[in-house]
């Protein structure tokens, strides 16, 4: 039998059915260069963010499948609000300074279920 047949057998790792998606959480940071001096999030530490969010997830034993996924993504297309980050299945969108607010994330949001609200993203930021 293939995928999506719901047959589990000879799968290792956490077992799944039809009704879970793969990761519990996925995260995906911009690390987007524009060009001209437009606002973009590769001016603002994105891809230290990134490093660190992705190393301090592994280090909590949180990524994998049926845990917490970390990608990359080109532009979101809310540049203004740079860096920016996004958290599914919440749909939760973030900005963010420091590592110490990656750590919140991490262990607030990604561990926990619990947003960061003070690192929301507004709702009208844009381009
Ligand atoms: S450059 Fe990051 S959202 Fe556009």
């Amino acid at each position: 039998m293939g995928r999506g047949t719901g047959c589990d057998i000879g799968r290792t790792g956490p077992s799944y059915n039809s009704a879970m998606s793969y990761y519990e959480r996925h995260i995906f940071f911009c690390l987007n260069q524009r060009d001209g001096g437009q606002a973009c999030c590769a001016d603002h530490a994105a891809q230290d963010a990134f490093d660190h969010c992705k190393a301090q997830v592994k280090a909590a034993g949180l990524a994998g499948p049926g845990k917490v996924r970390v990608n990359k993504a080109g532009c979101l297309d809310r540049c203004a609000g740079a860096p920016v980050a996004v958290v599914y299945p919440e749909a939760v969108w973030y900005t963010f300074v420091d590592r110490s607010d990656i750590d919140e994330i991490v262990e607030s949001h990604l561990k926990n279920g619990q947003p960061v609200e003070r690192l929301r993203l507004p709702a009208d930021v844009g381009r």
